[in-house]
């Protein structure tokens, strides 16, 4: 037996109370960015979903697909028009983000999970009604058809973790009252936030690509490990909190405050960070509690 055998089987018994913990219990991913591009890591990221759901926990997966819309729309020529951060989205641009998030992105993924021997069932906030939205008004702007989730079908997605298959959710919803029947543009972490509160989830985990909070920007060594809930409000008004984190690190606060246990912000293009969160005490990127 060489110390590196002894090494593994220790990564393994300091998972084991984690693998306790998390049981039985549900964690929602949002998965994007990098990770999801990169076909070597995002191969490593569905092995790393599907390692969780065969130790039991209830894993669902929650995508966007920025880079790739923003790909198809340019070939179509069409440009893209943001306001605040959020793409304008006219019934064009609507049926373009329908086709690769649902369409392209979507069945990928759950390939991807069939693939590494786990069982995936994509769906979007269209499907069942699973999401259903009204239009955002960022501010009295006109953001076309962008909206923001009012209700999930919890009950749904449990069905899906009760067959014990990984839910894939694509974050377009079904529009309400004026948009009935419409489908509706959402950014897919809020949308992962709000999945996460529906169903009373353990965790969030935003996969990002970023290492976390950290406390200087320039130095990637002022990694926040851990902020409590009640501080973070303060750390994103003092500034320290980069612009493309803030929406990030108001999500994890929705979150926390509907309820979900912890919500971690992770960097998805280092292997294996989803395992390394969760099954370490050190974690790898920023939880919030
Ligand atoms: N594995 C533990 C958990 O998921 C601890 C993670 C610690 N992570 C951190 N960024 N401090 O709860």
């Amino acid at each position: 037996m060489t110390k590196n055998d002894t090494n593994r089987a220790e990564t393994l018994i300091q998972a084991l109370p984690y693998l306790q913990q998390y049981q039985g219990r549900t964690i929602v991913v949002k998965y994007g960015g990098n990770a999801m591009i990169n076909g070597e890591l995002k191969e490593a990221v569905i092995r790393d979903v599907v390692l969780l759901a065969c130790v039991g926990i209830r894993i669902v997966l929650v995508h966007g697909g920025g880079p790739e819309i923003e790909a198809l729309l340019k070939a179509l020529g069409k440009e893209s028009r943001f306001i605040q951060g959020l793409r304008y989205t006219d019934e064009e641009t609507m049926e373009v983000v329908q086709m690769v998030l649902c369409g392209k992105v979507n069945k990928d993924i759950t390939a991807l999970i069939q693939r590494a021997g786990g069982r995936g069932i994509g769906l979007s906030g269209l499907d069942g009604g699973l999401l259903r939205a009204h239009r955002l008004k960022a501010g009295g702007e006109d953001l076309g058809l962008v909206g923001e989730i009012e209700a999930v079908d919890a009950a749904l997605l449990n069905t899906i973790l009760d067959a014990g298959a990984i839910p894939v959710i694509s974050s377009v919803a079904l529009g309400t009252g004026d948009d009935a029947g419409k489908s509706l543009n959402i950014n897919a972490d809020t949308a992962a936030a709000r999945i996460a509160c529906a169903l009373g989830a353990e965790k969030l985990i935003l996969m990002t690509d970023v290492q976390g909070i950290l406390r200087d920007v320039r130095d990637p060594d002022s990694l926040i490990k851990v902020i409590p809930r009640p501080e973070l409000d303060a750390l994103a008004a003092s500034g320290m909190v980069s612009k493309g984190m803030i929406p990030k690190a108001e999500c994890c606060a929705l979150a926390i405050d509907g309820g979900v246990k912890r919500a971690h912000i992770i960097d998805g293009r280092l292997p294996h960070a989803l395992l390394i969160e969760l099954f370490t005490d050190e974690g790898i990127g920023t939880m919030i509690l």
